[in-house]
């Protein structure tokens, strides 16, 4: 292993840049030279790739986004596409690259595996929708991002004695309501791994008005609908009144926590290891705290998780 090559690939997500700082860094110190390739596989069928140094990742550690771009492309989703991108990385005489993404830049780094491109995953998505990794670069980041929402928003909530209905992403996982929703002790949790019945929700709301209850926090993932559609639903049932707030990309945003910046900088460390011992389709991750890495056809196979522990320990709370 002498050359490998890093890119950021999906939805960006805060951390990105503290994992891409990790892998430059680690690379250059155990002698390689690495390459940075700008806008994700579209960039890499175009050939957008430059070397990158020490300073290349200055002063980027606490920054969001990600530097080297992203993009989702239709192009190399094609085998024709796919089968380029290997061709463009060996002209540039690259062994080894390092994709930092979510399950759709995994099935990319797996796809170039099969041209013998050696390829290793870092999980970078705000959804923690990965299932053989507790956590994800960013998803912590934006746990904090909504938590900061929901504080704002049950001032507003209790002094107008209103129902908030807060629309969180994540895709089909629950995850980042049913940890911000635990971290922000939220009325009730909606997420796809529960689903929900409207006649309940509104019993509940009801319930909680009798017992004195304030303000009424709903956290809704975007996996399971419209945060709009509840909102007036629960206004026309309930009498109460109700608004509804989609948090939306600014979720995807910001200084990565310090949680974030850590993970990534482990990851992208030990991903570097993973080239030079020689391994390939391979991802890294965490699981109770440590580093582990593991097969990408396996990790991808897995079932998605749920921490019905967490769940449980929120609606106890919320009573
Ligand atoms: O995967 C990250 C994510 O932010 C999801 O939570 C969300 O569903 C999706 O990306 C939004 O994608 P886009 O940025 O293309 O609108």
């Amino acid at each position: 292993m002498k050359k490998i090559a890093v890119l950021t690939s999906g939805g960006d997500a805060p951390g990105m840049n503290a994992a891409i700082r990790a892998v430059v860094r680690t690379g250059l110190d155990k002698g390689l030279t690495v390459m940075g390739i700008q806008r994700g596989f579209s960039g890499l069928i175009n050939g957008e790739i430059f070397q990158m140094e020490r300073r290349s990742v200055s002063d980027i550690i606490q920054r969001g986004g990600t530097i080297l771009r992203t993009a989702r492309s239709d192009e190399f989703r094609t085998e024709a596409g796919q089968k380029k991108a290997a061709t463009i990385l060996n002209t540039f005489g690259i062994d080894g690259l390092v994709v930092i993404g979510g399950d759709g830049s995994f099935h990319g780094a797996q796809a170039l595996s099969k041209y013998g491109i050696k390829t290793i995953g870092i999980p970078g998505t705000i959804d923690n929708d990965l299932a053989y990794t507790d956590f994800t670069i960013g998803f912590d980041t934006s746990v904090n991002t909504v938590l900061d929402a929901i504080n704002k928003l049950r001032d507003t909530s209790t002094s107008h004695e209103r129902v908030s209905v807060i629309e969180v992403m994540g895709r089909n996982c629950g995850d980042i309501a049913l940890y911000s929703g635990l971290a922000g002790g939220a009325e009730s949790v909606i997420i796809p791994e529960k689903g929900y019945n409207s006649n309940e929700l509104c019993k509940m709301i009801l319930e909680g008005k009798l017992r004195g209850k304030m303000h009424n926090l709903i956290i809704v993932a975007e996996g399971v609908g419209g945060a709009n559609e509840i909102a007036q639903k629960i206004e026309e049932v309930t009498g109460i009144g109700a608004r509804a707030t989609v948090l939306g990309h600014i979720q995807r945003g910001g200084s990565p926590t310090a949680n974030d910046r850590i993970l990534a900088s482990r990851l992208g460390y030990r991903a570097v290891e993973l080239l030079i011992e020689g391994k390939s389709s391979t991802v890294v991750g965490v699981r109770g705290g440590k580093v582990i890495d593991m097969d990408i056809n396996e990790a991808l196979a897995m079932e998605a998780k749920f921490d019905e522990e967490l769940y449980l320990i929120g609606e106890a709370l919320s009573y």
